[in-house]
């Protein structure tokens, strides 16, 4: 009895497991996305093109959570300056990129904003 015990307890963990990444990676989020840009027009952001490149969502989610909507929230209680995601992820990562000669996204204002 005590074994049949432990397998079935392995089973769970095992099916439990599977379950957990199943679901981990529906969690991904959108592939890709408009972010609110305010006066110089909204921006551009393929998501799921950043998540394969740079592999840690940390990356970016040190900053904000993985919730939509999340950075208008933040700068609309203080918790996050205006353009701070702006020159502290995206203009950062891709100047440094750029500098190092490799392959990376805009660093010129309209390549990103989009007035319409
Ligand atoms: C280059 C920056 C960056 C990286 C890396 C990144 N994200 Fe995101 N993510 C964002 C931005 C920007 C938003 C939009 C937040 C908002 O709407 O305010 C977002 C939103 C999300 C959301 C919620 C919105 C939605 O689309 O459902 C989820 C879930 C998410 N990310 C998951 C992840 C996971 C999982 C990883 C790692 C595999 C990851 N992200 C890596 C920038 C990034
Ligand atoms: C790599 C893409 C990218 C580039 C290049 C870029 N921006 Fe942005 N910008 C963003 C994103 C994303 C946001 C929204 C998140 C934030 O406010 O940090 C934003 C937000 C802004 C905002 C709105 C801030 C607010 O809350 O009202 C202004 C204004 C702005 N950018 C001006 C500029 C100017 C000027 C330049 C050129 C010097 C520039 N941006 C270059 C991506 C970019
Ligand atoms: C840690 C580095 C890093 C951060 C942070 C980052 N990017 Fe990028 N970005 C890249 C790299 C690398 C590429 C080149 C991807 C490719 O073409 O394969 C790229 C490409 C892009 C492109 C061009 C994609 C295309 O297919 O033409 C856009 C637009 C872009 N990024 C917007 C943003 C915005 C907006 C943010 C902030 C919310 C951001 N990026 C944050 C590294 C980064």
């Amino acid at each position: 009895m005590k074994r049949i015990g432990s397998i079935l307890l392995l089973i769970t963990l095992i099916l439990g497991t599977a379950l957990v990444v199943a679901v981990a990676n529906t969690e991904k989020g959108a592939e890709e996305m408009t972010m609110v840009g305010g006066e110089k027009g909204d921006v551009w952001f393929p998501h799921r093109k950043h998540q394969d490149n740079l592999g840690d969502c940390k990356t970016c989610h040190d900053l904000f959570p993985q919730e939509a909507g999340t950075i208008q929230k933040m700068k609309a209680e203080g918790e996050l300056k205006k353009k701070q995601v702006m020159n502290k992820k995206c203009l950062a990562c891709h100047r440094k990129m750029k500098k190092a000669g490799e392959p990376t996204g805009p660093t010129s204002c309209n390549k990103c904003h989009n007035k319409k």
